[in-house]
């Protein structure tokens, strides 16, 4: 009972408008086609995908040995037809499968199985229209409304039986699907439910759609900020380093009337940034004293709690420390679990940076830092 998995991807994807084919557009970082036979290949023993004409090699590196490539044909029933010299003899069923169609899943492709398996020749799936959809002339004039009620929009996969599929290949006709082909056999096909994810994309509007999809169905919206901040070293020998929501005893502090976190504050900066919210001197400046001499965790909590009442939560954030000391590796652990401690436990990242001897913070005169922060909408 070996299953075949057909996907003609020999178009050129004209109504898109990339420069290339439509199965090698990417979307989220995969082309058209490795995600069409990524979903179809759990439930397929054996898979052939026609490619557009001078495309043969490329298709083959993207999807490995695995697949067979095809030379596609000039009509998408070509392309099929092209794939169909190459189906192992000891099929039993052929799922055709338009890689047009990159999200559908391969739940759906398990249910048109089913069918096949439960005794059908021919399933494909298909969703009720919302449109009410009219017939035309030539001319434009309307000749027909067909009952909106009874009619399908459909889609791929199409499963049929190996002897269904071949035998409506040997007609001349050219379709659109297959099951057109098998229709004109009097061979029932039998509809089942399609889905939603399982849309065409056909111009770059449907493309948007897709991109929708794969952002989950509630789309996010991501905002980025950044902030820097840097202080001198104190000339007082006594004074205290705070630095990423750590104390470095042995450390020389830098001046400021804060406890000098520059990487607590360029972290601030950058959430607030992000949120536009303002920054650290607008939220807790001069008019509101009682922030002066603040540490770093406070500073930190408070705000992230303007940026979750602006509603939004923090995704990660991420600081670099440039200067000559301290040694921030042997305690970077410590520092980003202080930091992530201070967020209400978001990803923090930490890394470091000397500067070549150059500028303030290589003339050893004091220490910086940057940071970037993503916060998504609640
Ligand atoms: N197809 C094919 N061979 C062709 C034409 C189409 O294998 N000669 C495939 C397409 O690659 C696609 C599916 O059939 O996966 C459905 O076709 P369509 O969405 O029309 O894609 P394109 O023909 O590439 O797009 P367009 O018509 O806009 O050029
Ligand atoms: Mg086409």
């Amino acid at each position: 009972m070996s299953i075949a998995v057909i996907i003609p991807a020999g178009g050129s994807g004209e109504r898109l408008g990339a420069n290339i084919p439509k199965a090698l557009v990417q979307l989220g970082g995969r082309t058209l086609i490795e995600l069409a036979v990524a979903a179809m290949s759990p439930i397929a023993d054996q898979i052939i995908v026609a490619a557009p004409t001078g495309y043969e090699e490329e298709f083959r590196s993207l999807l490995g040995t695995e697949v067979i490539v095809v030379t596609g044909g000039i009509t998408r029933t070509e392309s099929v037809k092209a794939a169909l010299t190459q189906l192992s003899r000891d099929t039993s069923f052929v799922l055709v499968h338009d890689a047009a169609r990159p999200l559908a899943s391969t739940d759906l492709a398990r249910r048109v199985l089913k069918e096949l398996q439960a005794g059908a020749d021919a399933v494909i799936p298909g969703l009720k229209v919302a449109d009410t959809i009219k017939r035309v002339n030539i001319d434009g004039f309307v000749t027909k409304t067909p009952n909106r009620t009874k009619l399908r929009a459909i889609q791929t996969p199409q499963g049929f039986t190996f002897e269904t599929l071949i035998t409506a290949h040997k007609s001349k006709s050219d379709a659109t699907d297959d099951a057109g082909l098998v229709e004109e056999l009097d061979i029932p096909v039998k509809v089942i439910l399609g889905e939603d994810r399982a849309l065409k994309i056909t111009t770059p509007d449907d493309f948007q759609r897709a991109h929708r999809f794969l952002l989950g169905e509630d789309v996010k919206e991501f905002r980025v900020g950044i902030g820097t901040d840097a202080h001198a070293f104190s000339a007082d020998p006594a004074r205290a380093l705070h630095l990423a929501g750590l104390e470095w005893p042995g450390e020389v502090g830098v001046d400021g009337h804060s406890d000098g976190d520059v990487a607590a504050h360029a972290i601030c900066d950058a959430l607030l940034s992000a949120a536009q919210c303002g920054d650290l001197g607008s939220n807790f400046g001069t008019s509101r004293p009682e922030y002066a001499g603040a540490s770093g965790d406070q500073l930190l909590q408070e705000s992230r709690k303007i940026v979750e009442a602006a509603g939004y939560h923090i995704t990660n954030v991420s600081v670099q420390i440039v200067g000559n000391r301290p040694k921030i590796g042997p305690r970077r652990q410590a520092a980003i679990d202080a930091l992530s401690h201070s967020l209400g436990g978001v990803p923090v990242s930490v890394s470091a940076t000397t500067t070549d001897g150059l500028g303030f913070t290589g003339e050893g005169k004091g220490l910086s830092a940057i940071a970037t922060a993503l916060i998504t909408r609640k």
